[in-house]
């Protein structure tokens, strides 16, 4: 319903840089079910903009449009001002788009390392064989620089907490995204220390310029984290408001839509 969009709150960022990522009337059905009513909304480098909403809202499946396991039914991507439309998700890895989902998708069997690189393990030789010490190395590398405490990264993932595992998750975003990670309620299983250090690591992804979409129900983390909060209700796009210029009460008024 275009009525309860915004067009001003589109353009509430003080940054001029150009958009990294813009959907534009992006509507999104499931045979009868409409997900996704109308949502236009524009991402830029280093900016960290919270999608909020009720459960059932349109949020898991908005990430799901941007980093290409569904296709809109309507509306336009533009990276980086083109046009685009992501075959699958590797497709959108490939453009430097990378999502950390609450279920993780870590390979528990698997290492540290080989998660870090899973579907892009460094090879060596005619054969190409393992470069496990590539790997391991790499990775060692990174964890150490994003202060990511976990035994070593020779452990097998399902005997990490479930903090180390998202540090894992995050730290696997951070290696392979150049532009945008789209983050779906990476904190919801944690504990606060935990999320403390996820979100240290979600300002570091932003220190590097990279655009960060990020599904939140804390509103303290919210505030905490956002430039800029984009609600929705029931597939509809309440709303943009810079973080600096709204509040939590209003917030939970464009959330459930009660004054
Ligand atoms: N693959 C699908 N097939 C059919 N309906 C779907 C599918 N995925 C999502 N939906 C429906 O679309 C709507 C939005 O779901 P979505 O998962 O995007 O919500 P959400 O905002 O992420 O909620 P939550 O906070 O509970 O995770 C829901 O009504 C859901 O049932
Ligand atoms: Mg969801």
């Amino acid at each position: 319903m275009s009525t309860m969009m915004e067009q001003s709150t589109q353009t509430a960022h003080s940054d001029a840089s150009p958009p990294l990522l813009s959907l534009n009337g992006i509507h999104k059905a499931f045979g009868g079910i409409v997900a996704i009513e109308e949502l236009s909304l524009d991402l830029h480098p280093g900016e960290i903009v919270a999608l909020v909403g009720d459960n059932g809202a349109g949020k898991s499946t908005l990430v799901k449009i941007i980093s290409g396991v569904h296709r809109p039914t309507a509306g336009t991507i533009r990276l980086e001002g083109r046009e685009t439309s992501f075959a699958d998700a590797s497709a959108a890895r490939a453009h430097g788009i990378e999502v950390v989902y609450q279920d993780l998708a870590l390979a528990d069997q698997q290492t540290v390392y080989m998660n870090m690189f899973l579907g892009r393990e460094l090879t060596h030789g005619p054969l190409r064989l393992l470069d496990r010490r590539r790997m391991i190395k790499d990775t060692e590398a990174l964890v150490q620089e994003l202060d990511v405490r976990i035994p070593s990264v020779r452990a097998t993932i399902r005997d990490l907490s479930g903090g180390q595992r998202q540090g894992v998750a995050i730290a696997r975003a951070t290696r392979w995204a150049s532009k945008l990670v789209l983050l779906d309620e990476p904190t919801a299983a944690l504990g606060v220390a935990e999320t403390a250090k996820v979100e240290k690591l979600i300002l570091a992804l932003k220190a590097r310029n990279i655009a960060i979409l990020i599904i939140s129900h804390s509103l303290d983390q919210v505030f905490r984290l956002s430039d800029r909060i984009c609600v929705l209700r029931r597939g509809q796009q309440i709303g943009i408001r810079r973080t600096s210029e709204t509040d939590k009460n209003e917030t939970v008024s464009m959330i459930t839509g009660l004054h």
